[in-house]
């Protein structure tokens, strides 16, 4: 798809409206696409966009001119007509040996300006998430992951510190190494760090990704359908490397870190047993009883590394249960939260990048009571399928101080679809990328 600036009306085989619902419909050669009512703006342009572009494409039409309806003010215009249009043309095309050839040419109505740029940067950084989180496990490993970080660091000139295998058992890492030991790949902690040029930082933001290129549940096997999806157990670190692909760009002024331990869920030799027990890097020791809750392991020792930054607000993003699913659906993420401004701040972001989120409770004593092992300080499991999104979540809050600024996304249900959903063709949908950016960039605009 191309887009171009225009302030006639050219010669394009269709003209594309947005209209309320009753509206819609083709006459002549304009076509009518309607916007639903009901549904917040952030959500509800960029649908329409997407509408418009399939439908443009279903009937094969090569060219068209998108006009601004005169009531609707620039920032909505450009920031979610212009991203639903481009958010949904997107493929994953990387393995197919006969690529979509479809070609669109886009007149828009108006000039290349700030807001489209923005709104460059963030599909951009967006389809970057896109594309990790759908290529397979066989090519992302944890090595590919690092490499990524590596050149997002060269190419923006951030900082960059990577530890492997030998520092990580230094460190006492035991609780990522714990899930790395049924994996013959080397396992990686990242860190990256963006500083706004030439300023003072505002504030410290750390953000920190669940990276499990692959979850196959180890000895605590998932089952093969439960499996099938599981490349994209890494879309919580893959958020977290779109956002670098975006930062220096849009010239945040926070300063930003960005760290994820990389490994795979492997059942190898060497992997971990349930009922096993390990000292994890905040000296905590761990009763490991199902050894598919992996990605709690992997977070307690990347968290508790995190708030030695000393972060002003801490942010983790994972696809940690199946639970959260069940509870929320698959296209709203939950939000646990120590600081009920920052989980606010978090939602609005979401409400203006089009993605959902919905607070759960985080303080619950009584599940937080079955967190008790007989052996160690905490196990990893409850034993029971209740509540099993707030548990983890808990479980997080065991490897950080008492006072902290932290949010956690459980972003299972939303990262991966198996059919087109609105602005997200089928596949991975980039899911946390916008709503992080947003956030940084604290649009105050009325959405
Ligand atoms: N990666 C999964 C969670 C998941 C499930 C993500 C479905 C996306 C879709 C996680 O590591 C996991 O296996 N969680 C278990 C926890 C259970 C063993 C307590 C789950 O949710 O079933
Ligand atoms: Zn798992
Ligand atoms: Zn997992």
């Amino acid at each position: 798809m191309e887009i171009k600036f225009t302030k006639k009306r050219p010669k394009a085989e269709v003209l594309v409206r947005f209209v309320k619902e009753h509206e819609k419909g083709i006459k002549g050669r304009t076509m009518k696409v309607p916007v639903r009512s009901g549904v917040p703006h952030g959500i509800a342009l960029r649908w329409a966009a997407a509408d418009a572009y399939r439908n443009i494409k279903a009937i094969g039409i090569r060219s068209v001119y998108i006009k601004k309806p005169p009531h609707m003010e620039p920032f909505k215009w450009y920031l979610q007509m212009y991203e639903g249009f481009k958010l949904a043309s997107y493929s994953y095309d990387t393995f197919k040996g006969k690529k979509d050839d479809y070609q669109l040419e886009v007149y828009w109505q108006g000039e290349y300006n700030d807001l489209v740029r923005k709104a460059d940067i963030l599909v951009e950084a967006t389809n970057f998430t896109r594309d990790l989180v759908n290529t397979p496990a066989n090519v992302a490993t944890p090595e590919y992951l690092k490499n990524v970080a590596e050149n997002l660091a060269k190419e923006n000139g951030y900082e960059i510190r990577v530890f492997g295998r030998p520092e990580l058992e230094k460190m006492g890492m035991n609780a990522f190494l714990a899930v790395a030991s049924g994996s013959e790949k080397e396992p990686y902690l990242v860190h990256l760090i963006y500083r706004p040029e030439g300023k003072k930082a505002r504030k410290r933001i750390v953000l920190v990704g669940k990276a499990l290129t692959f979850d196959s549940g180890g000895l605590s096997l998932k089952t093969a359908q439960g499996m099938m999806t599981m490349k994209i157990d890494k879309a919580g670190a893959s958020a977290v490397l779109g956002v670098f692909h975006a930062l220096k760009r849009l010239g945040i002024d926070y300063e930003v870190h960005g760290i994820f331990a990389a490994t795979e869920n492997m059942p190898d030799a060497n992997a971990i047993h349930p009922g096993d027990v390990v000292r994890s890097y905040s000296g905590k020791t761990i009763e490991i009883l199902n050894t598919d809750a992996e990605g709690r392991l992997t977070l307690a020792d990347a968290l508790a590394y995190a708030v030695e930054q000393e972060p002003d607000h801490l942010i983790d993003l994972a696809t940690l249960t199946g639970s959260a699913v069940v509870a929320l659906g698959e296209f709203t993420a939950a939000l646990f939260t120590t600081d009920n401004r920052l989980g606010h701040a978090i939602m609005k972001a979401g409400n203006i990048a089009g993605e959902r989120f919905w607070h759960m409770p985080l303080e619950d004593p009584f599940i937080r009571e079955k967190m008790k092992s007989l052996i160690a300080d905490v196990k990893n499991v409850s034993g029971d399928r209740w509540g099993g999104a707030i548990f983890a979540a808990q479980f997080l809050r065991e490897f950080l101080p008492e006072k902290v600024s932290w949010a956690h996304l459980d972003i299972a249900g939303p990262v991966f679809n198996v059919k087109d959903w609105a602005y997200n063709p089928a596949g991975a949908t980039g899911f946390g990328t916008r709503t992080l950016l947003h956030f940084l960039l604290r649009t105050r605009r009325k959405d």
